[in-house]
Order: C-alpha cells, then sequence, then structure tokens
C-alpha cells in the first residue's frame, strides 16, 4: 500500500513538473466570418474572426501551448500568422500562404498549433493572404512564467490600443484594381485606434476611450496592424516610459512619442498622474513619412480620461508630430536597448557565418496588360519574389522539385550609389528564389533602401526568428567603418526593423529554427510588389533540431 502511495506520489510529481516545465495548453476556436459594419459612415461586409474587429485576444505564459481551430466560413482563401511567435520547429503553423502553408479553402479548416518560448510582451496575429489583414487582426499578450514578475513595476491593470487602417470601400478591390492598373493602391481613409477612427470630417464617429484611475499605473500595449503607415502616437498632457518592444524587454526610457511601423509592438508604461484629473486628453496616431509618398494623413484619435470624469470630447490637446518628423523617429528608435540584465541577457552573434547585403527598393516591369504598359514592382537584391503554386516549406519538406530555386543572392548582382543616382534600367529580375542556412549559423543582414523610383522606410520582417537591430545609418552602408559602431552589447532585440529612408540597417541573428522562414517589407503595398525572399532553415543533427513534420490537417494547394 505504502509502495503504492509513493508510485501515485511520484506519477503526480512526475505530471507536475512536466506541466510546470510545458505549461498549459490554450484553446482558441477562430470562426472567419463576414460582419456588416457600418463605421466611418460607409455600410459594408467586412472578413473578421468570430464577428470582432479587431478580431478576439489570444492569452498565452510563456511555454503555453496555443491551439487554434480556424474555420474558414467565407468566400476567400485565408490563413492567420502569429507574427513574431516563433514558431520552434513548427513552420506548419507560421501561416504565410504559399510560404509554409497552401490557404484554408472556403469551408475548410486548420488548426494552428504551436508553443511559445522564450518570448514575453506584445504581439499580433493577422491573416497572411492578400490585403485581408486590414480587417483580420488581433493581439496576441505573452504573460510571464507562473510567478516571474515583470521587471518592472507591476501595472493596476493592462490596456491594448490595436492601430489600424480603414478603407471606405473592399479593400481586396482596392488591391486588385492597383494589380490591373500597375500603380500604387489607394491609400486609406482613417487610421483606427481599436476599430474606431474618432471624430473624423462628417462622420462623427465615437472614438475609442482609455479609462483610468488617478494614481494608478497601467501597461499600454501598443499594436500597429495597419498596412501600409507607419504613426506616431501621442497623448496629451501625458509620457510613457516604454519597457518592451515586439515581445522582448526593453531598458526603460521616457518618451512623449511613440512610433511603430507596420507589424511592431510597444509596451509601454502610462502614469494616470495628471494634476487635473477631470480634464480629457487627446490621443493621436498620425502617420510618419519621410519620402515623397501619398499616405493617409488623417490621424486617428482617442481620449484618455480619469474615473469620474464626464463624456468623452477632449479637452486637452496635443499637435501630432509632422508628419515628415524623421528627427522624432530617430529619437526613438535611439532610445531602444535590450534590457540586458541577468535574467534577459542579450545573446547577440559575435562571430558571423553568413554575411549578406541586401538592398530593397522599388522597380518597374512591362506588363502588356497594363494602360502604361509598366507596372511597379518592388525587389530585394534586384530580385521581385514570385509566389510559387505550392508552399514552400511542403516543396522543402517533400522535396518537390521545380517550386523554387536556391539562388537568391547574398549581394545585389549590380554595385552602385543605392541612394545616389539610379541606373537608366529600373527593370528586376523575378523569381522565386530562396537562400539556404545551416542549422545553428549565424547571419548578419545589412538592409539597404535605394533610391530607385523614390526612396522609402521599409519595416522589414522576419518570419521564425527574433534578430538584434546592431546598426543603422544614413546613406550607403560603409562595410570599413560602419560596423565599427555597431552595437553588439546591448542591441534591440525586435522581428520587424525600419530600414530608414534613404539608409540602411543591421541585424544579427543565429538560424537555430529549421524550416522555411519568410522575410518581406511589412508594407503590404510593397510585399503586393515582390518585396519579399525566404530563407530555408536546414536542421540540425540533435534530438531537438528538426522540423516537425506536418500536421495530418495542413490545406492542400
Ligand atoms: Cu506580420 Cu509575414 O507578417
Amino acid at each position: 500500500m505504502a509502495e503504492r502511495n509513493n508510485l501515485i506520489q511520484f506519477l503526480v510529481l512526475v505530471w507536475f513538473s512536466a506541466a510546470l516545465v510545458h505549461g498549459m495548453e490554450r484553446h482558441y476556436k477562430f470562426n472567419v466570418v463576414m460582419k456588416k459594419t457600418t463605421r466611418l459612415c460607409c455600410s459594408k461586409s467586412i472578413v473578421t474572426v468570430n464577428g470582432k474587429f479587431p478580431g478576439p485576444t489570444i492569452y498565452a505564459r510563456e511555454d503555453d501551448t496555443v491551439i487554434v481551430k480556424v474555420v474558414n466560413h467565407v468566400n476567400y482563401n485565408i490563413t492567420l500568422h502569429w507574427h513574431g511567435v516563433r514558431q520552434m520547429r513548427t513552420g506548419w503553423a507560421d501561416g504565410p500562404a504559399y510560404i509554409t502553408q497552401c490557404p484554408i479553402q472556403p469551408g475548410q479548416a486548420y488548426t494552428y498549433n504551436f508553443t511559445v518560448t522564450g518570448q514575453r510582451g506584445t504581439l499580433l496575429w493577422h491573416a497572411h493572404i492578400l490585403w485581408l489583414r486590414a480587417t483580420v487582426y488581433g493581439a496576441i499578450v505573452i504573460l510571464p512564467k507562473p510567478g516571474v514578475p515583470y521587471p518592472f513595476p507591476h501595472p493596476h491593470q493592462e490596456k491594448l490600443l490595436i492601430i489600424g487602417e480603414w478603407w471606405k470601400s473592399d479593400v481586396e478591390a482596392v488591391v486588385n484594381e492597383a494589380l490591373r492598373s500597375g500603380l500604387a493602391p489607394n491609400v486609406s481613409d482613417a487610421h483606427t485606434i481599436n476599430g474606431r477612427p474618432g471624430p473624423v470630417s462628417s462622420c462623427n464617429r465615437r472614438g475609442f476611450n482609455l479609462s483610468v484611475k488617478k494614481g494608478k499605473m497601467y501597461l499600454l500595449r501598443f499594436i500597429n496592424a495597419a498596412l501600409n503607415d507607419e504613426v506616431f502616437v501621442r497623448i496629451a498632457g501625458h509620457k510613457f516610459t516604454v519597457v518592451e518592444v515586439d515581445s522582448s524587454y526593453v531598458k526603460p526610457f521616457e518618451t512623449d512619442t511613440i512610433l511603430i511601423s507596420p507589424g511592431q509592438t510597444t509596451g509601454a508604461i502610462l502614469s494616470a498622474d495628471h494634476p487635473d484629473p477631470a480634464g480629457r486628453y487627446l490621443i493621436t496616431v498620425s502617420p510618419f513619412m519621410d519620402a515623397p509618398i501619398d499616405v493617409d494623413k488623417v490621424s486617428a484619435t482617442a481620449v484618455l480620461k480619469y474615473s469620474g470624469a464626464s463624456a468623452a470630447v477632449a479637452t486637452v490637446t496635443t499637435a501630432p508630430p509632422p508628419i515628415n518628423a524623421t528627427w522624432v523617429s530617430n529619437g526613438f528608435i535611439n532610445s531602444l536597448r535590450s534590457l540586458n540584465s541577468a535574467a534577459y541577457p542579450a545573446q547577440v552573434p559575435l562571430e558571423i557565418d553568413h554575411s549578406l547585403f541586401f538592398t530593397a527598393g522599388l522597380g518597374f516591369n512591362p506588363c502588356p496588360s497594363c494602360p502604361r504598359k509598366n507596372k511597379i514592382v518592388a525587389y530585394m537584391n534586384n530580385v521581385t519574389f514570385l509566389m510559387p503554386e505550392i508552399a514552400l516549406l511542403q516543396a522543402h519538406y517533400y522535396k518537390i522539385k521545380g517550386v523554387f530555386t536556391d539562388d537568391f543572392p547574398a549581394r545585389p548582382p549590380n554595385e552602385y550609389n543605392y541612394t545616389g543616382q539610379q541606373p537608366a534600367n529600373l527593370h528586376t529580375m523575378e523569381g522565386t528564389r530562396v537562400y539556404r542556412l545551416g542549422y545553428n549559423s549565424t547571419v548578419q543582414i545589412v538592409l539597404q533602401d535605394t533610391a530607385m523610383i523614390a526612396p522609402e522606410s521599409h519595416p522589414v520582417h522576419l518570419h521564425g526568428f527574433d534578430f538584434f537591430a546592431v546598426g543603422r545609418g544614413l546613406g550607403n552602408f560603409d562595410p570599413v567603418k560602419d560596423p565599427k559602431k555597431f552595437n553588439l552589447v546591448d542591441p534591440v532585440k525586435r522581428n520587424t526593423i525600419g530600414v530608414p529612408t534613404g539608409g540602411w540597417a543591421a541585424i544579427r541573428f543565429r538560424a537555430d529554427n529549421p524550416g522555411v522562414w519568410f522575410m518581406h517589407c511589412h508594407l503590404e503595398v510593397h510585399t503586393t510588389w515582390g518585396l519579399k525572399m525566404a530563407f530555408v532553415v536546414h536542421n540540425g543533427k540533435g534530438p531537438d533540431q528538426s522540423l516537425i513534420p506536418p500536421p495530418t490537417d495542413l490545406p492542400k494547394c
């Protein structure tokens, strides 16, 4: 009997410690459905998850397993991407259409199953096919492991502020028209905060209210889920203390303006300590664009109000930064540093196996069916990426020939003054090319903007990894002088990096995640034009160093 009790105790202990190591399972059901809405004076139907806009929030703790069953009830093919989740060995659950999976067709379902490891903070999920992410997006909140505190004072409450972009017309029609014409798509009609633009022109729509209690501290989780616009965020009469970006902690710093590019997130502490709690404080979300490119110039607004204060028309206002405020953007970016504490060390690769140099820009290619006989394209290293018809990950795993070639160049084919005088020929090569990386190899990529057609900033997102942003600068990257100025001690860790207009940014990461990983500009308009490529990371030899086999319900093309 005693032995049996011991055995039971032992089994309970094993089960309990296993549960602790592996975290909990979090189950979600995502029904993709159409929803009629009358936001911004126009009534239209949008694609949503569970009829919600923004969609439902995924909550997990570090080490939890997240299981999301997605059922497609709409007439579009769909995939969902868990932006920034590392997906260690689970590339099948990453989500970019035709990169890691074929789309979930109307009437079909697919279950995404992944574990959250080594990350804590704010991320987002969004549709990853065509322009459906315009309305199909939501937050991912990763809390620390049970019993592990934040490395900053515990907030009274947490609030999500999800920034989006809104078109009055049907978004798929907008992009299809652009593809037909070969020209740029229409810019959006409004920015939104938690799905609401705030009072805009003739439409006096109710904006979002951020309600706080005097004397309390709040953790604001900002997400830029917009398609094409980098934005500044301000709250009148208040400052932020930034503590986290892209699910990695940073050294806290104070700022009155936050810059967030599409795909990026920011966790910031707000102290509700204004001496006048009767005031209502304007929140502005305004575009940042320091190149001669047309963007939606309408700021979204919301109101911060203290409990007890009456209805929400702002009484204390703030002007957003000028649209071309490069200095504000630089000030914010230059303040970002990894926390790099004993508990959260910054493990920056110091020896580099693959030193890559990728240019990013726009070009023109022939288009017989277009009115001007040419179309705008975009490229990395002069390659405009063509979407395959079979997902790259399947082609890689099953060794299907003819889907991609593995000759994506490590350097641009022609060297020239990238930010100066452009070549006469603005044509690009087209292809589905990947770059291969050995397991655990270390990689540096210098991302160089070019002035082809126009210089422009590019928030470049890498799937499957967090990387360190070790350097950035204006003009052409200097391979001799610039690396000497790299921060290899406490550079910020992110998954989406802003390549400055007419400048460059350098990132480093370790290729410790086997699979196929997309890298692209997170401005959807640039992705559409072909500013994208993919890495194939090979399996390692160790027991936990291989891509897991595909789930049985993986959609077929
Ligand atoms: Cu948030 Cu490939 O995207």
